[in-house]
């Protein structure tokens, strides 16, 4: 009997991979090899990245304090973050409240947005992922990533959302090949139906590999201000670097009423979670307490990563590294797509991108595959060539999401692996017309 109960992201019963060192963009695993990591979305810095290494060890002395104590840093790491990553944003910016992870607080957001409106719904937009807690999970709408089981016989089994869930149309364009929505788009006035009565609408920026533009989030945004629905931007994998801006919703003209971050804010170093809330919404708190207390929330050695994060990531000109490293990945991807007639649709932006595969839509996926789908066997020749592709537990999708800090002769790998796994994709799939 397996004594340790996990789960992996690629399916099939495939062996994962053992990690048991690092450097950089590599992995070392345990079989000796040296692999480039190519999808990492906490790994921000890469491995031991000396500024991460040196600021858990100075931290590591200091006394365990719970949130409910005053935490001189833990102040200082709101004040850096807002200073440093809203500067921008100082007509709008109010405070922040740290957690654990990015379901943590995207399950806070949720239900702050629920006690201040009186309603219960939450709309998001297909395909999301917002988390495996609570009112996140209810907002993930991806069935065999709900918290439930997947049937040796009889597909995934969701468990049932607590909340009523709305679900938007995502929007229709990608980069190449076709959208994959699901939902016939909506129109003003559907869009509008579906955000009437809710409490929140939170929308992501990369889940199910759609990266939609600024007219769809102005217009979501409208939609929810008319709704009187809040609007909370899912930044967890987005904020703080990875879209090559502060933040994704910084493409827009709206604005949020929170933002939501986590993964790599704290540097890889430790588990973190944040919750930004507007001035507005700061001020309709009125002075109430939010009474969320946890036993971990705000932790040193998570204060003390977000703090040396902000600091790389401004000494270092990380996120202007983004931009550049994105139109490389993106030219490249596009000639990639070209020469693969596996591959169906291609989108992203800065350093996350999707490359879907032509085969079953993703609704049909299912979590009891003993063989692995036509995604995972394409990230496992990518692994024999030495670079890890993830798949998003989706049977056709493949993501790259490399370290931020990776030189361009490591990009390069990382898509010229891309390239040749891609040939047994184009040889064990019947291609459809496109
Ligand atoms: C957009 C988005 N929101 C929330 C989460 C949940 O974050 P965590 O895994 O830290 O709970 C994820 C995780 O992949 C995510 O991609």
């Amino acid at each position: 009997m397996k004594r340790l109960l996990s789960t992996g992201l690629n399916a099939g019963s495939d062996t994962v991979v053992e990690v048991i060192g690092g450097q950089g963009a590599w992995f070392h695993l345990s079989d000796g090899r040296r692999v480039l990591d190519g999808s990492n979305t906490a790994g921000a810095l890469g491995h031991a990245h000396p500024d991460m290494v040196e600021t858990v060890r100075n931290v590591a002395g200091h006394p365990a304090v719970s949130e409910g104590w005053a935490y001189r840093d833990r102040e200082l790491a709101a004040e850096e973050l807002i200073d440093v990553a809203f500067a921008g944003e100082t007509d709008w910016i109010g405070a922040v409240r740290f957690g654990l992870s990015g379901s943590e607080v995207n399950d806070l957001a949720l239900s702050l947005a629920q006690a201040l409106t009186g309603r219960a719904p939450i709309a998001t937009r297909e395909r999301s992922y917002h988390g495996l807690t609570g009112l996140s999970r209810d907002v993930t709408v991806q069935p065999h990533w709900h918290g439930g089981l997947s049937l040796m016989a009889g597909g995934v089994r969701p468990v049932a959302p607590n909340t009523e869930v709305r679900v938007i149309s995502a929007p229709v364009s990608s980069l190449y090949g076709e959208r994959v929505a699901d939902l016939p788009p909506d129109d003003d006035a559907a869009l509008r139906a579906k955000l009437d009565g809710t409490a929140a609408t939170i929308i992501d920026y990369t889940q199910g590999g759609i990266y939609h533009d600024a007219a769809y989030q102005d217009r979501v945004a409208a939609a929810a201000r008319d709704a009187g629905s809040l609007w909370i931007a899912d930044e967890v994998v987005t904020g703080a670097g990875r879209s090559g801006r502060w933040f994704a919703f910084q493409g827009g003209t709206s604005r949020p009423d929170m933002v939501t971050m986590g993964k790599a804010l704290a540097g890889g170093a430790a588990p973190i979670g944040a919750v930004i809330l507007s001035k507005d919404l700061v001020d309709r708190l009125g002075g109430s307490a939010w009474q969320a207390y946890s036993t971990y929330r705000g932790h040193p050695v998570a204060m003390a990563g977000v703090r040396t994060y902000l600091r790389v990531l401004q000494r270092d000109n990380l996120l202007a590294r983004v931009t550049e490293l994105g139109e490389i990945i993106r030219n490249r991807l596009l000639v990639i797509a070209q020469k693969h007639p596996s591959v169906a649709r291609i989108d992203g932006r800065g350093m996350h991108w999707t490359v879907e595969l032509h085969g079953p839509h993703w609704r049909d996926w299912r979590g009891d595959t003993m063989t692995a789908p036509l995604a995972s066997r394409v990230s496992a020749r990518a692994l024999g060539l030495g670079v890890v592709i993830g798949t998003s537990g989706e049977q056709t999708s493949l993501f790259i999401a490399p370290p931020l800090i990776v030189t361009d002769a490591e990009i390069g790998q990382i898509l010229d692996t891309l390239d040749e796994a891609l040939l047994l994709a184009d040889a064990e799939m019947e291609t459809p017309a496109r």
